[in-house]
């Protein structure tokens, strides 16, 4: 059955998707995008305010595009970067963390490179499109240190002279095999999936909620232009429908943590 703000009551939907996650045997996984950040004012990647919009992905998101030109490509990943060390979480990344904190959330499966995720306190998360925490080089995948990377310069590997680039997934390059991996098992194990934010266009991030459909979980999708043909739907923003459910589901617990403003 597809549950949407047009057929169902708000607040019965958000009973239903409260109801699901306190049931649920195995605690949920959340599979989130660039939707969960846009309240911390990370622009997400497609339509209007998207990064894309003024840095075509193929000039500047590609492998390729870093082979041929890591100068320029690095122009971006400053930009980038400076951009992620100015935000921090929003009720969505709170809620997602506390519901991990009472058990009802087994991991975050993300594909955003933000670590907002983390900032607001979830333990279990997999960075599908890695982070930018660790920097090696595309030659010979030698670490590099992230405090000895120049100002203006690109990079170069201390072993082989390549040149270096954050850990971030760029187009055209294999995903950390041990976070789809994680991922995977993570989501066989459960019985629920509260898909986030996502446009689930690219692959293979788009492959868990088919996995999860094969397995047998309940699918739920949160956003306001909702993708996929899930269980249960809610159109609507993830920063004022996540922290709705988290106070069905944790009760006190959840409104004391909002009291005190703790970072959970
Ligand atoms: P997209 O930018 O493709 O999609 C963002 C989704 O968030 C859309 O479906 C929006 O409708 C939804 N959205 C917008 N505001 C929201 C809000 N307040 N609450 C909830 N949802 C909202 O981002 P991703 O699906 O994350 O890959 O993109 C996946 C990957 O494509 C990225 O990780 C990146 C990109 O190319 C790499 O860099 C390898």
């Amino acid at each position: 059955m597809r549950l949407t703000l047009a057929s169902m009551a708000a607040t019965q939907l958000l009973d239903a998707l409260a109801h699901d996650l306190r049931h649920s045997a195995s605690g949920a996984v959340a599979l989130t995008g660039a939707g969960v950040s846009v309240a911390s004012d990370v622009p997400s990647f497609r339509g209007d305010s998207g990064l894309w919009t003024r840095y075509d992905p193929a000039e500047y998101a590609t492998l390729a595009a870093f082979r041929a030109d890591p100068d320029r490509v690095w122009g971006f990943l400053r930009e980038l970067d400076e951009l992620l060390a100015s935000v921090a979480p929003n009720a969505a990344h709170r809620a997602l963390a506390a519901l991990e904190d009472g058990g009802f959330l087994s991991h975050v499966v993300t594909q955003n490179v933000d670590e907002l995720h983390q900032s607001a306190g979830s333990k279990q998360v997999v960075e599908l499109h890695g982070s930018g925490r660790s920097l090696s080089c595309i030659d010979c995948s030698a670490p590099f240190p992230r405090d000895a990377v120049p100002e203006r310069a690109v990079p170069r590997c201390a072993v082989c002279d390549g040149p270096v680039k954050p850990d971030v997934v760029l187009f055209g390059e294999q995903l950390p095999r041990r976070a789809f991996v994680r991922a995977q098992h993570a989501v066989e194990r459960a019985d629920l999936l509260l898909v986030v934010g996502t446009s689930a266009e690219v692959e293979p991030a788009a492959e868990l909620p088919r996995l999860a459909r094969r397995t047998g979980a309940r699918i739920w999708e949160i956003n306001p232009e909702p993708v996929l043909d899930a269980d249960g739907t809610i159109a609507g923003n993830a920063e004022e429908i996540l922290p709705a459910v988290a106070q069905r589901v944790l009760g006190r617990r959840w409104s004391r943590r909002r009291r005190r403003g703790r970072r959970p």
